[in-house]
């Protein structure tokens, strides 16, 4: 096995045209607008940083109780609180662009409309390096159903977002569906440049003396080391269905879980609910995976993407 020193190392990896100097970003939600974390991250060593979810009008999210903690993992009923796109252009970019790690940006909208209006605006701003469309939110105008449940409209908000938008974009999807590659593929043909997955999946939890949901909100997305296994199936799948890079997300918080993931066909990563409790886990991820290619005789993140043998062994 050919040994690699730590200044051969080559983390870089390609999303469409969003260039990145590793592949680990924080996942949307779990990171604030970055500013939060500054004193526990060293940010700029990041491969991307993605904000909280951005919608158009400001958004003071649902009623408490929010979050709950489950076995392995958290269930959250957030509602997408948010600054609205101009609070986040006047108060938040500024001070991101300091960074020296890429800007995406996740967007929602209650209407297909909305996504391609916001889209624009954000086009606008001076350093967004790529969109995350969330299409896990409720499609106002055909009676609240997730617009990332039905294909035909997930490729619709994909081609709206992108007859708006000349940054790259990525497509987060709901894993809340029967067929992940239908979704992905869809939102591959109404040109989608990269693909994320997964989103929460749908939970809920119950405080059994009061006999009431622990949530206000009732049900909530679950998220956290309880989800991997769901989630790396799903990367599996839709990187073998799509031409696109895929992005993995879901439960990650080491290095190792990270791996699994660019083997299974992720080009890159995000860090979510890890952040809460560990928020040194994406910088650990970036080093352990530094590790693992040196041990591995690996010169290139990219030679283990997709790597994962399903055949017999030996
Ligand atoms: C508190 C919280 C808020 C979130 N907010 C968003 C959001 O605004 N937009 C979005 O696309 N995903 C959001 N997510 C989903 C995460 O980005 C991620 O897809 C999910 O939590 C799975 O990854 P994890 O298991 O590493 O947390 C949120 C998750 C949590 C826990």
């Amino acid at each position: 096995m050919a040994s690699v020193t730590a200044d051969q190392l080559d983390l870089r990896v390609k999303i469409g045209g969003l260039r990145l100097k590793n592949p680990v970003m924080t996942a949307s939600g779990t990171f604030g607008y970055g500013r939060e974390f500054a004193d526990l991250v060293n940010l700029h060593r990041l491969g991307a940083v993605v904000v909280k979810g951005i919608s158009f009008e400001p958004r003071s999210g649902n009623p408490p109780p929010r979050v709950v903690e489950t076995a392995c993992g958290m269930l959250n009923a957030i509602g997408l609180e948010n600054v609205g796109v101009e609070g986040f252009l006047r108060d938040k970019l500024p001070w991101l662009r300091g960074i020296q790690s890429r800007i995406v940006v996740n967007i929602l909208a209650d209407s297909v409309e909305g996504y391609g209006r916001l889209a624009a605006r954000l086009s606008e701003g001076e350093g967004i390096d790529a969109l995350e469309v969330n299409i896990s939110c409720p499609n106002v105008q055909r009676g609240g159903v997730a617009f990332g449940t039905d294909p035909a409209t997930a490729a619709e908000v994909t081609r709206a977002v992108r007859k708006q938008t000349n940054l790259p974009v990525i497509v987060k999807l709901s894993p809340n569906v029967t067929d992940i590659a239908l979704m992905a593929r869809a939102v591959e043909e109404g040109g989608a440049d990269a693909i994320s997955l997964i989103n929460t999946l749908t939970g809920m939890a119950i405080d059994i003396n009061s006999r009431r949901p622990k949530l206000a909100n009732i049900v909530g997305g679950l998220s956290g080391p309880a989800i991997k296994p769901v989630a790396l199936r799903m990367v599996w799948q839709v990187a073998a269905a799509v031409r696109i890079p895929v992005i993995g997300i879901g439960g990650i918080s080491t290095a190792e879980d990270a791996i699994e993931f660019l083997l299974a066909g992720a080009t890159a990563i995000q860090v979510g609910t890890a952040n809460f409790y560990e928020p040194s886990a994406c910088e650990a991820i970036i080093d352990g995976i530094g590790d693992y290619l040196k041990a591995h005789g690996e010169p290139s993140v990219r030679t283990i993407i997709g790597a994962l043998q399903c055949g017999e062994s030996g």
